[in-house]
């Protein structure tokens, strides 16, 4: 196959948003206990935080990190989780059908997130709680002090504010599996009411408002709409999340599934308009794309929930393989893409479940092949967003009809010009010729790929380097040449 596309600083999209590379931390499963947070493991610090994850967490590059649900936040008492862990009480959790310890809780996830140098994006309870939890908890972290509140924060070690500048107004409130689930109208009058009741605490915090769970939702499009009637003026965001895997062996429409994440973002952003036209209003809605990655929900869905209530059992705990990860690519793709609308986002999740990082308890941590999409996007992508249109072939998908074969985005600042590219044919390697006249003749200077010869190669403890990136032998210049393997993530630096 061949590609070409062309690279101009002048199409400018938006700059890079730093939020894009978020991630989530969810009481679920071992994400926190024997993820993060593992006293006596062999690398854990005076906090009981695990050093190896730690590590892991800013070789990512992650920028934020949503906490503490996800499905748990809806039945979550903030308050379980402060003061004396010794007095933390053990609940039962509903989503996940799990014990919660509370051992950790607020404090020490932003303590957390200091060490691992991100930003903390909190979650409030809106399933079985409401305005008054939301108010207690935001007063808790920011207020500085001379509040029982706030008192109680510094009492238990946490002299300054945490600060969290953004917060969720609860989580996937159109699914029927949500702990409190909501109409759109009986959500938006909750959430409306909770976001003005905060900003008169904060003007200035950032506030995301729940969209759909998924594009294929029942109430997808009119849920965003009656949402955004009764919240447009005091949130700041609308919510998608969107989950993939590939089904009946489709691996085609399943390295296609950008085309799901595209359309929703349209859709959304359409909605988000249509409904400030009608409210004559100039402020535009952005979107936080707060869970997104490649799940294999329907192995999820098909086994058997735990029925003894375990404390942190291993629960989605997919393992992922070469073609998992040129998907993962592809919708990093599509989020820098829209860069001018989707200002923040997070990869669902961070540590073993769903997650591009994974431990063993007592063990070592390491990196799956979804990691290496992320990491590279996150450090490579700088300055401005590019629009880039590539010419290539396109092949035939049951799921999205005709997509093209290759997927790419570029970003630009005066040091560097920087393409990331999948190759969705899955049968011979794609030759990429890049137009870089308007960079002053600019050459390939780097090339990496993510491929592998078994696209369901995966990594593992022991071999955790099976799928890694590797340099790219196949550049020419004059013009600048790059040959894509089959199915493959690309990263490729002019300078
Ligand atoms: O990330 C796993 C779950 O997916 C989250 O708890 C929920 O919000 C979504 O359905």
């Amino acid at each position: 196959h061949q590609a070409a596309l062309t690279l101009d600083p002048a199409f400018r999209v938006a700059p890079v948003q730093r939020r894009t590379f978020g991630t989530f931390v969810e009481h679920l499963g071992r994400c926190v206990y024997t993820g993060i947070y593992e006293p006596g493991h062999p690398t854990a610090d005076e906090d009981g935080f695990r050093a190896d994850v730690l590590e892991l967490t800013r070789e990512l590059g992650v920028s934020t990190v949503r906490y503490p649900g996800g499905n748990f936040v809806s039945g979550y008492r903030w308050e379980d989780g402060v003061g004396p862990k010794e007095l933390r009480p053990r609940r039962l959790d509903l989503a996940w059908h799990s014990t919660e310890t509370n051992e950790v809780g607020v404090d020490e996830f932003v303590r957390w997130c200091r060490k691992a140098g991100v930003e903390p994006m909190m979650a409030v309870n809106l399933g079985t709680r409401g305005i008054e939890a939301a108010l207690d908890l935001l007063e808790y972290c920011n207020h500085p002090s001379g509040t029982a509140l706030s008192d109680r924060r510094i009492a238990g070690g946490a002299k300054e504010p945490h600060d969290v500048r953004m917060w969720c107004l609860g989580n996937e409130m159109d699914g029927p599996w949500q702990t409190g689930h909501k109409t759109a109208a009986e959500y938006g009058r909750l959430a409306a009411e909770t976001a003005r009741a905060m900003r008169m605490i904060d003007p200035k915090l950032e506030l995301v408002a729940c969209g759909s769970s998924s594009s294929s939702m029942p109430t997808f499009g009119a849920w965003e709409a009656e949402v955004l009637t009764h919240t447009y003026d005091v949130v700041d965001y609308i919510s998608c999340h969107a989950y993939y895997e590939e089904k009946d062996g489709d691996l085609g429409s399943f390295l296609a599934c950008a085309t799901d994440m595209e359309f929703f973002i349209r859709s959304v952003a359409a909605t988000a308009d249509h409904v400030g036209a009608k409210l004559k209003s100039r402020k535009r809605i952005d979107i936080s794309f707060d869970e997104w990655n490649v799940w294999y929900l329907s192995r999820f869905q098909n086994a058997d929930p735990p029925s003894d209530w375990p404390v942190a059992p291993r629960l989605l705990e997919d393992h992922y393989h070469l073609a998992d990860a040129v998907a993962v690519g592809g919708l990093l793709i599509t989020l820098l893409r829209h860069s001018d609308r989707v200002r923040a986002a997070s990869l669902a999740q961070l540590v073993n479940v769903i997650a591009p990082i994974m431990t063993e308890p007592g063990g070592r941590a390491w990196k799956q092949t979804t990691f290496h999409p992320f990491a590279q996007a996150s450090r490579y992508a700088s300055g401005d967003v590019l629009r880039v249109e590539p010419v290539c072939p396109s092949y035939e998908t049951a799921a999205y009809g005709q997509v093209p074969l290759l997927h790419a985005v570029a970003t630009h600042d005066e040091r560097s010009t920087t393409v990331f590219a999948i190759n969705r044919a899955t049968d011979r390697p794609m030759e990429l010729r890049i137009d870089a006249r308007a960079l002053g003749g600019a050459r390939v200077v780097e090339a990496s790929t993510l491929s592998a010869p078994d696209v369901y190669a995966r990594n593992t403890a022991d071999d955790p380097g099976r799928v890694a990136p590797r340099p790219n032998p196949d550049v020419r210049h004059d013009p600048e040449t790059v040959v894509l393997p089959p199915v493959s993530w690309n990263v490729i630096r002019l300078g």
